[in-house]
């Protein structure tokens, strides 16, 4: 009798203890669920924040430098690295040539290197020619015909190709390969897309500052040539002192934007001698004090012609202390050693080696032994020494090769 009391509370304990252990299990499965969904959410928002991220960089580095090859590097290796990519590149459409030009490419197994790609490939001309994103999640040797060698040699198993649109024609296209098959996804490909649109527009103003550039360059040129020209005995000098000079600064290290502010300089370093008589410039005697006094003022006249362009801001100290001296004996305002602007240094030993191996109506070019030596006379004098060493140098370099010019690359 006493048995069922405690029968009655087993069995309740029974059901309250599966009760509890469905519950728990029923909770349990919903405590996984809500960490695998958040563990998703997490994964997507990390995947968001490095793509505004990687977005983000891409402004930066396309308002920071108008260098089109630093931009589409810089760029490239964003994108490669944010779809896990094996191979990226930019291949440019050169219609003349009926190819693509790779201009920058970058694999896990090669170097970066110029290369081409034929126009017949099949999915490059297609993407190009639809203006629509092409994916091979199995590349097969249909989607790549001869002369596609660059993507076999990498073991690319899946490609996907984007054109690039600029100023509504397609201009080139986006690769990017892997070596596994089918490995980018949907949304991989919508990235690539909206990343194609900045790079296009990143080419497009690296093209019109390269353009402006040129044309700048071509303006300096027409006045370097009209310079020389005043003179038959000077023709092609501002190029040849150009070449001396840009060697020098490339040998002692400088920084390529001074050297390109000095190639200007050394362009235009004489464009007031446009002030000065011709029969001072042409005379093949020597000159007398008076005219020595003219000819001089050619460094301020240079100054004077070329201060109202802003462009030309930077290459006036150049300009005006060309024929300044070491010792401070040179014209106009006798500065002595490092006082004197380091291009006016540079262009004082490139002008001064380039008149001693020129012929003259009066004299032979000197040889090359003969200018180091004079070079070495002056050092310390008309010239700055570590200049004069910088220029011997290269020229013992090249007698050593046999070389008879300086070869500037
Ligand atoms: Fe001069």
């Amino acid at each position: 009798m006493h048995d069922l009391p405690f029968f009655i509370i087993a069995v309740l304990l029974g059901i309250m203890g599966v009760f509890l252990a469905t519950r728990l299990k029923d909770d349990m499965e919903n405590l996984s669920h809500l960490f695998i969904q958040a563990e998703t959410a997490k994964n997507a928002f990390k995947r968001e924040l490095e793509i505004t991220k990687t977005l983000y960089n891409m402004d930066k580095v396309i308002l920071s430098t108008m260098d089109k090859k630093e931009i589409l590097r810089r760029c490239l290796e964003n994108l490669k690295s944010l779809l896990n990519g094996d191979y990226i590149s930019i291949a440019i459409f050169e219609p003349e040539k009926e190819e693509f030009r790779v201009v920058t490419s970058f694999s896990n197994s090669t170097k970066e290197e110029e290369s081409s790609i034929p126009f017949d490939s099949t999915i490059f001309k297609s993407a190009l020619a639809s203006e629509v994103s092409r994916y091979c999640p199995e590349v097969s040797s249909e989607d790549l015909l001869s002369g596609d060698d660059i993507f076999r040699d990498i073991g690319i198993k899946s490609l996907l190709i984007v054109p690039l649109i600029s100023k509504g024609s397609p201009i080139g296209t986006l690769n990017i390969g892997s070596t596994k098959k089918d490995h980018f996804t949907k949304d991989d490909i919508t990235l690539a897309e909206g990343y194609a649109l900045q790079v296009a527009i990143a080419i497009d103003n690296s093209n019109l500052y390269e353009n402006l550039q040129n044309l700048f360059l071509n303006t300096v040129l027409s006045f370097s040539s009209a310079i020389d020209a005043k003179s038959r005995w000077t023709q092609n000098h501002s190029a040849e002192v150009a070449k001396y000079a840009v060697a020098i600064a490339k040998r002692i290290g400088l920084h390529e934007s001074f050297i390109e502010k000095l190639r200007i300089a050394v362009l235009l370093h004489d464009i007031g001698k446009i002030g000065v008589p011709d029969a001072i410039l042409d005379k093949s005697s020597a000159l007398s004090k008076e005219e020595m006094i003219e000819m001089e003022k050619h460094s301020l006249y240079g100054v004077a012609i070329l201060q109202s362009i802003k462009e030309f801001k930077e290459v006036l100290p150049i300009v005006r202390h060309h024929h300044e001296s070491w010792d401070g004996t040179g014209y106009p305002d006798r500065l002595s050693g490092n006082k004197i602007p380091l291009g006016a240094r540079i262009l004082s030993v490139a002008d001064a080696f380039e008149s001693m191996i020129t012929d003259r109506p009066y004299r032979r070019g000197l040889t090359i032994d003969e200018t180091k030596e004079e070079l070495l006379k002056h050092s310390g004098k008309q010239f700055d020494p570590q200049i004069v060493s910088v220029l011997v140098s290269i020229l013992e370099d090249e007698t050593r090769k046999g070389s008879s010019a300086i070869t500037v690359e």
